[in-house]
């Protein structure tokens, strides 16, 4: 099957230190993949150059077949969706995060979606009104994810984002994209080093610390 993401003979060094040395990695439609590896072992650089928010000092990456540095940034986000590992959101209040992905496709926030989307991930709809600042950051997190299922990516790349989050909530995150995933044919890949969220993945590909190659052959099945 066609991959809908291609990860080719990337490398990233920054000061002529290797971060990221020939990793490939392949992503299919609806598919459900884990990234995890020790710390610093450049899962997050990983998936920023994946999001297209740094650039590769080699390989490529290619999405449907073409390569993202042809495609527009916003036309590419639109479709490959990024959280990052702590969630920036902007504006005052929770409801101008929510609202933005509808006002940059210029439609007009439905209000009763935001609220069910909250009450999905147990806050309350009060919750729409308050200031960003006032926010946990399990509850950031959750607004983040929010945010970013506004309108469906084709993929979605989520850096660690259950670690600020308690048990109930890390579960109910996981059982809501675990959901999307099957119902919605979305891709996921997934940085975690959670070994419950380990045993759950179609396939899991752990990145070595020292920078070393990574080939597609070594990936494991879960
Ligand atoms: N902008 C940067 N400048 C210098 N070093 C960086 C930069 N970004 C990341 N690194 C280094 O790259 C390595 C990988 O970082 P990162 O991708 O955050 O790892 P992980 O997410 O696996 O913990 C680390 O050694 C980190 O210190
Ligand atoms: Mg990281």
């Amino acid at each position: 099957m066609k991959d809908i993401l291609r990860v080719d003979q990337l490398g990233y060094r920054i000061d002529n230190t290797t971060i990221l040395h020939n990793i490939n990695v392949g992503l299919q439609k609806g598919q459900f993949a884990l990234i995890t590896g020790p710390s610093g072992c450049g899962k997050s650089t990983l998936l920023k150059i994946i999001a297209s928010l740094i650039t590769p000092t080699s390989g490529s990456v290619i999405f449907e077949g073409q390569d993202i540095k042809n495609i527009s940034p916003e036309t590419y986000r639109q479709q490959v969706s990024y959280c990052a590992q702590t969630p920036a959101l902007f504006g005052d209040t929770v409801y101008d995060n929510l609202a933005f992905p509808w006002q940059i496709r210029r439609q007009k926030p439905d209000e009763a979606k935001l609220i069910d989307d909250l009450s999905r991930f147990s806050l309350p709809a009060e919750t729409l009104k308050k200031s960003i600042n006032e926010l946990s950051g399990g509850e950031k997190q959750r607004v983040s994810l929010i945010r970013n299922l506004q309108f469906l990516p084709k993929i979605l790349l989520l850096d660690e984002i259950t670690s600020a989050l308690d048990e109930s909530n890390k579960q109910q995150v996981n059982e809501i994209i675990h959901r999307m995933v099957a119902q919605e044919n979305i891709s996921v890949l997934w940085v975690t080093h959670d070994e419950n969220e380990i045993r759950h993945a179609d396939d899991v590909i752990r990145l070595p610390a020292n920078g070393a190659e990574i080939k597609e052959a070594e990936h494991e099945r879960a």
